[in-house]
C-alpha cells in the first residue's frame, strides 16, 4: 500500500506510463479523422450514384420540351424539285422530326407532293380531315379519296364530298437549291387558298347539330321528353 502511494507520487513515472497516458488523446484525434475520411468518401460516392441515376430522369422529364424547341422549325428535305414531275401528284415521306432513333419505321410519315408547275407546290398530310384516316390519289379520277367513310378531295385538297368538314391539311414548303422542304415540325394547317376563306380551326356547331345534342341529352322525366 505505501509502495502503492509512493508510486503514484513519483515525479518521475516509468516511461510505459508516460506512453499509454500520451497516447490516449492522440489515437481519438486518429479515429475522429478516420470517421470523417470515410464519411466523406461515402459522401462522394453517394453524390456519384445521385447523379448517375438523376441523369436519365433529368432527361426524360426535359427531353420532350428541349427536343420539341429545337425541331418545332424543322424544315425537312423532301429531295429533288425534279423527283416531282409538273402535273402530278406522288407519295413522298418523311422522317418525323419529333421522333427518337429508336421509333424505328414508326417515325417515317407520309405526305402526298403535287407540283402544279415550276416552283409551285403542294405538299398535303396524308390524313382525311374527318378522322384521320390516310387519304389515297386516284390520278385517274384527279381525286383523293377516304376509304373509311368515303370522304372526296379535290387534286387542290379543296373538299369535294362526304364527311369531311374540311379540306385536306397542308405543310408550308420552300424550294431551296432545287430541293423541296417542308415545315415538319408544325402541325399542317388548312390552305386558306382551299377552302376559299380563312383558315378553319374549329367546326363550329350549326342549328342543326345543336337541336341533336339537346335531343340527345334528354332523359325521361324531363318536361321535354316525349309522353
Ligand atoms: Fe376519311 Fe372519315 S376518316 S371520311
Amino acid at each position: 500500500m505505501e509502495q502503492e502511494s509512493s508510486k503514484a507520487n513519483d515525479p518521475n513515472p516509468p516511461s510505459e506510463l508516460v506512453d499509454a497516458t500520451q497516447a490516449a488523446p492522440g489515437s481519438d484525434a486518429s479515429g475522429h479523422s478516420r470517421r470523417v475520411f470515410l464519411f466523406n468518401v461515402a459522401l462522394f460516392l453517394n453524390g456519384i450514384v445521385g447523379t448517375v441515376l438523376a441523369i436519365p430522369i433529368i432527361g426524360y422529364l426535359l427531353g420532350p420540351a428541349l427536343r420539341k424547341r429545337s425541331s418545332q422549325n424543322a424544315w425537312i428535305d423532301l429531295g429533288a424539285a425534279s423527283d416531282y414531275p409538273e402535273g402530278e401528284t406522288r407519295l413522298a415521306s418523311f422522317r418525323d422530326p419529333f421522333s427518337v432513333p429508336w421509333d424505328g419505321q414508326t417515325a417515317e410519315v407520309p405526305c402526298w407532293v403535287r407540283r402544279i408547275r415550276g416552283n409551285d407546290f403542294q405538299v398535303f398530310a396524308i390524313n382525311c380531315a374527318h378522322l384521320g384516316c390516310p387519304v389515297r390519289w386516284f390520278a385517274q379520277s384527279q381525286l383523293f379519296m377516304c376509304p373509311c367513310h368515303g370522304g372526296v378531295y379535290y387534286a387542290d385538297g379543296s373538299r369535294a364530298s362526304g364527311p369531311p368538314a374540311r379540306g385536306l391539311f397542308e405543310y408550308a414548303h420552300k424550294v431551296v437549291d432545287e430541293k423541296l422542304m417542308i415545315l415538319a415540325g408544325k402541325l399542317p394547317t388548312l390552305a386558306a387558298k382551299n377552302c376559299g376563306g380563312p383558315r378553319l380551326t374549329q367546326i363550329q356547331p350549326t342549328a342543326a347539330t345543336e337541336a341533336s345534342a339537346a335531343i340527345a341529352s334528354q332523359k325521361p322525366g324531363d318536361d321535354s321528353w316525349p309522353a
